[in-house]
């Protein structure tokens, strides 16, 4: 296997994973065969925000963990783990803290923004913990060395405090240790909402990987399509629908043919869509059925994420050896 090098992201535990996931999780997937991959569920991460409704984190860190499987992270190439089993991320965020000015979190764009806009919904977030958030996410990387980081691009801002962070460290006690990791950006395809929102499982205007042909199919039904087109006799303009969106990725295929038809009225939304239901149901369905594979295996997500943490613990164990040394305690 040729490995390039060394890949860590995570994903925070929100339970089931909508389609705008899948790009996401297949670059992943195909990163496997070129990098020595680490996969976190990042559940500490996830405290930073709901530390007052913790009831679903285990059930979410196992749906997510499904979805993962499903679209085809292989434990056999992959360490998939939980942040939490591996504790060297909390000592070496610890460690880093004492060196890591406040004035760098405090001006990471996100921060205090994400404080204000939580405090509107009547929630605080002032927390020390949520101040701290990336530079968790910058110990994650660096326990393991990671030099390639695949995250979306509202990254950016922490995996640059991440190569300030690990730079002052190799400045600070004089050592090559902690590597500056690159980000990898993906080609995502932004694909709306069924309602033509942000797809968001808050606003339920999602289709979840997993959803079985009938759920697809309401979701479908409901996408929102051309408003002038109120007969089907009026010609449509597939730019403002969302069904069209879903063509482009989904159905490529059949996107011209739909696109003409729909201008000149010769097909109505209703078929459309089934169409397109039906093409969502035949990509989607590999997925399913292995989630439903997994789902009656007993013991087998335990299994990869016992695993998974036990060969994390070795490598984060090591670099901590070095981290205590190089910080002479
Ligand atoms: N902050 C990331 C997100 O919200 C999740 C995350 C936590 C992460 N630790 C990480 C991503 C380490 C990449 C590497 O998407
Ligand atoms: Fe959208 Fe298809 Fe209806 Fe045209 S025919 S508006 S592309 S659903």
């Amino acid at each position: 296997m040729p490995v390039k090098g060394r890949i860590l992201s995570g994903m925070r535990p929100t339970g089931r994973l909508h389609i705008g996931h899948l790009s996401v999780l297949q670059n992943w997937a195909a990163l496997q065969n070129e990098y020595e991959c680490f996969y976190a569920i990042v559940d500490w991460h996830a405290l930073t925000t709901s530390f007052d409704e913790t009831s679903q984190i285990k059930e979410n860190i196992r749906e997510m963990l499904l979805d993962w499987l499903s679209v085809g992270l292989d434990p056999a190439k992959s360490v998939l783990f939980i942040q939490s089993q591996v504790k060297e991320h909390a000592e070496l965020h610890l460690l880093l803290s004492m060196i890591t000015p406040v004035s760098w979190l405090e001006r990471c764009p996100t921060y205090k923004d994400q404080v204000q806009q939580f405090g509107l919904e009547g929630k605080d977030i002032s927390t020390y913990g949520f101040l701290g958030y990336p530079l968790l996410q910058a110990a994650d990387i660096l326990v393991y060395k990671a030099d390639t980081v695949p995250v979306g691009e509202d990254q950016l801002p922490h995996l640059e405090l991440c190569r300030e962070v690990a730079r002052r460290f190799n400045y600070l006690y004089q050592v090559k240790l902690l590597p500056e990791p690159q980000a990898r950006l993906a080609r995502v395809p932004l694909l709306p909402g069924i309602d033509g929102r942000k797809m968001s499982k808050s606003y339920g205007n999602d289709i979840m990987i997993a959803a079985t042909p009938e759920e697809i199919r309401i979701k479908v039904r409901a996408m929102i399509t051309d408003p002038a087109r109120i007969h089907k006799t009026d010609p449509g303009h597939p730019e403002v629908c969302v069904a069209h969106k879903y063509y482009h990725v989904y159905a490529a295929e059949g996107l011209e043919e739909v696109e003409t038809a729909c201008r000149q009225a010769a097909i109505g939304c209703v078929p459309c869509k089934e169409r397109l239901a039906a093409v969502l149901e035949k990509t989607l369905a590999p997925y399913r059925e292995r989630r439903e594979e997994l789902v009656a295996s007993p013991g087998v997500l335990e299994d990869i994420l016992a695993q998974g943490a036990e060969r994390a613990r070795q490598v984060a164990g090591r670099t901590m050896t070095e981290v205590r040394e190089a910080m002479g305690i």
